[in-house]
C-alpha cells in the first residue's frame, strides 16, 4: 500500500514537473549560460529566423531529455542508476534554460509542439527503462551520439558573429558526450539498430517541425 501511495505521489510530481517544462520558461540554471564573454553578439537581421529556428530545435531537444531521463529515472530499477539518471537530468535543465535564454534574446518563441513532445519522450523513458538498467543506459547512449550529431550540424550553420549561440552549443556538446560516456561506463548496451534507426526518424521529424512552429 506504502508503495503504492509513492508511487502516485512520483507520478502527480511528475505530471508537475510537465506543468512546468511546457508552461514556464526555464529561467534558473545552476551553471551561468556559457558566452559570458562574448558580448553582445548580434546576429544580422536576415540570419535571425534561421537561427530563431535552430535554437528552437535545441530547446525541443531539452524538453526532450528532461521528459526522456526523468521518465527512465521513475521506472530505474537500480537506486544508483536513478541517482545517476537525475544528475544528468539536472544538467540537462541548465541547457534548457540557457536555450530558453537565448530564444528569449531573439525575440522567437519556443515550439508549441513541446507538450507533445514531453509526453511522447516521457514514454518513451519508461518503455526503454522497462527493459532495465542496461537497455535504459543504452537509450541515454543512443540519444546522446544522435544529439551530439546534430550539435555539430548547428554548429556548422550557425552564423559566424553569433559567439554566444556557438557557446551554448559547445558546452551542450561537452556535456552529452560526457552523458554518453557515463552511460556505457555504468553498463549500457548498444541498442539494436532498428531501434537506433527509428530514434533517428523521430528526431528528424521533431526537428523539421521544432524549426518552424
Ligand atoms: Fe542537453
Ligand atoms: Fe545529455
Amino acid at each position: 500500500m506504502r508503495q503504492a501511495t509513492g508511487l502516485s505521489e512520483r507520478l502527480m510530481s511528475e505530471f508537475d514537473r510537465f506543468l512546468k517544462t511546457v508552461a514556464v520558461p526555464a529561467k534558473t540554471p545552476a551553471q551561468p549560460t556559457p558566452g559570458a564573454d562574448c558580448g553582445e553578439s548580434v546576429v544580422p537581421e536576415p540570419e535571425k529566423p534561421h537561427v530563431a529556428g535552430l535554437m528552437r530545435i535545441n530547446h525541443t531537444g531539452e524538453v526532450c531529455a528532461q521528459a526522456l531521463y526523468y521518465g527512465q529515472a521513475l521506472w530505474a530499477r537500480d537506486e544508483a542508476t536513478r541517482a545517476k539518471l537525475l544528475q544528468a537530468a539536472a544538467e540537462e535543465y541548465d541547457h534548457l534554460c540557457w536555450c530558453q535564454e537565448r530564444l528569449d534574446d531573439l525575440n522567437a518563441r519556443p515550439s508549441v509542439f513541446n507538450p507533445f513532445w514531453y509526453a511522447s519522450s516521457f514514454a518513451l523513458g519508461s518503455f526503454a527503462a522497462a527493459f532495465g538498467d542496461p537497455v535504459s543506459y543504452g537509450f541515454v547512449i543512443e540519444t546522446e551520439r544522435q544529439v551530439e550529431a546534430h550539435l555539430d550540424e548547428h554548429l556548422q550553420e550557425l552564423p559566424a558573429s553569433d559567439c554566444k549561440s556557438r557557446a551554448i552549443l559547445q558546452q551542450m556538446k561537452a556535456d552529452e558526450i560526457r552523458h554518453g560516456d557515463n552511460a556505457r561506463e555504468a553498463g549500457g548496451v548498444d541498442l539494436p539498430e532498428p531501434v537506433q534507426k527509428a530514434m533517428t526518424a523521430m528526431s528528424k521529424f521533431m526537428k523539421a517541425l521544432a524549426y518552424r512552429i
